[in-house]
């Protein structure tokens, strides 16, 4: 099966997570990823959280399958000159060094647009350029905070907290695909490349949108009627922590079922859809509430929301969250079981359409990672494991016509 980005060659000068999961996705559709590492140390996340030892890390593994690995020291000049043939016969090359990294080792903009005017030069960074933390080194967390994320997660009487999903990393890597993408078909049309930037707090602001709403209601009304503060707490003037919130039009809230005195995950996400009210009261059992004044409508529930809440949780007690959801499904409740890691590791769904895979690696036999969230009707990306440190140096730079001699000699001085 040929595959989208087949012929697209990308040099990934990526480590830990948000450019490591930009080139991953590009290699599943078919991109010829080739992964520029240090030699004899490699991307970090190699050496970090090993659970196996000597054995490259599942943090590695996880992030960087479908790739072939170069080892390459860009900062002596035999492995310049080999990141420049490498340059001028690429499309892309995706990095997500601290700033000013790349121009430190001497391919600026201007460097790399003068060896290979075609090429797409992406960038993570964690703050965008001319902003005024745009020298700062960025990781998840410091995105999160920056981006709106962590003020507005967790309970109002917590500190601001952050979220378990990647919304600084991976998220970025995924904005920064989508930059790529959008520049090579640009490309087609004008034959130029271009840089293409991605910051880490940019990203996290664009999955934070629906609370700058909230801000704009909030600065002009004083309150917000979604939010748990609503009508009975306080506001300030900032967008306070909501909880478990919906956060849209529909009031909803992580409910106990059977068992959640001792399993961290009994819980069910329940949603009271305005216009499911009727089927949501027969579910429940709550015939008597379809036309009573004090629950008919959404504005009459709102102030007592959290005793219907209660009353749920009541009709929840002797059943589980997966029984729960297989009554509410009925009656077309949007709903879900609160899903631990491991039942998500084990689901047959997830298992079936591939985005749980089991993949091999060379050193650690089989281990299982994320595989594409993005369906295809007529591809189904193939999920290899990630490449040993350097695997692929050889290859890759026969490829680029060096001789057999030059290579060794590159090993033996530790350029490669
Ligand atoms: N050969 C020679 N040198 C190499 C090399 C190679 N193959 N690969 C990397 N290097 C060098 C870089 O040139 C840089 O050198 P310099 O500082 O002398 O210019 C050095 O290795 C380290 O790069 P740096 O990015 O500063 O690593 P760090 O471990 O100090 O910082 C981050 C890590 C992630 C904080 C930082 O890279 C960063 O802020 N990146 C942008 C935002 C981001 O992507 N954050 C992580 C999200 S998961």
């Amino acid at each position: 099966m040929t595959k989208p980005l087949e012929g697209v060659k990308i040099i990934d000068f990526t480590h830990v997570q948000a450019g490591p999961a930009c080139t991953q996705l590009l290699a599943w559709f078919g991109a010829d990823v080739i992964k520029v590492e240090r030699p004899g140390a490699g991307d970090v996340t190699r050496n970090q959280l090993r659970d196996i030892p000597g054995v490259d890390a599942l943090y590695f593994t996880m992030l960087n399958s479908n790739k072939r690995s170069l080892t390459l020291d860009t900062k002596t000049q035999d492995g310049k000159e080999v990141l420049e043939r490498l340059i001028q016969e690429s499309d892309v090359l995706v990095e997500n060094f601290a700033p000013g990294a790349l121009d430190r080792m001497g391919f600026t903009w201007e460097r790399i647009n003068e060896l290979n005017p075609k090429m797409i030069v992406a960038s993570v960074k964690g703050f965008s350029d001319g902003h005024h933390y745009d020298d700062l080194k960025v990781y998840e967390n410091v995105a999160q905070c920056a981006g709106g994320a962590a003020s507005t997660t967790g309970f109002w009487d917590g500190p601001p907290t952050v979220s378990a999903a990647a919304l600084g990393d991976s998220n970025t890597g995924m904005h920064l695909a989508i930059g790529i993408l959008t520049a090579l078909i640009g490309r087609d049309k004008t034959g130029k490349g271009q840089k293409v930037a991605v910051s880490m707090q940019d990203s996290v602001i664009n999955l934070c949108r629906v609370k700058l709403r909230d801000q704009q209601r909030l600065d002009r009304v004083g309150y917000l009627e979604e939010y748990p503060q609503y009508p009975h707490g306080e506001f300030t003037d900032v967008v306070p922590r909501g909880g478990n919130a919906g956060g849209g039009g529909q009031p909803g809230w992580v409910l106990k079922c059977k068992g959640w005195e001792t399993d961290p995950n009994a819980y069910i996400y329940f949603t009271v859809q305005g216009h499911a009210w009727e089927p949501i009261c027969r579910a429940i059992g709550k015939p008597e509430w379809i036309d009573d004044p004090a629950y008919k409508t959404a504005e009459a529930r709102q102030p007592h929301i959290f005793d219907i809440f209660n009353t749920i949780e009541t009709w929840l007690a002797d059943k589980t969250k997966f029984e729960a959801v297989d009554i509410l499904r009925k009656f077309d409740i949007p709903c879900s079981p609160v899903l631990s890691m491991k039942e998500i590791a084990n689901d047959p769904s997830l298992r079936a359409s591939g985005t749980i895979t089991e993949v091999q690696h060379k050193a650690r036999g089989s281990y299982l990672t994320v595989g594409s969230p993005i369906k295809f009707s007529d591809m189904k990306p193939e999920i290899t494991g990630s490449p040993l440190l350097g695997e692929h140096t050889e290859e890759v730079l026969k490829g680029l016509g060096y001789s057999f001699e030059q290579i060794a000699s590159m090993r033996e001085a530790k350029v490669v």
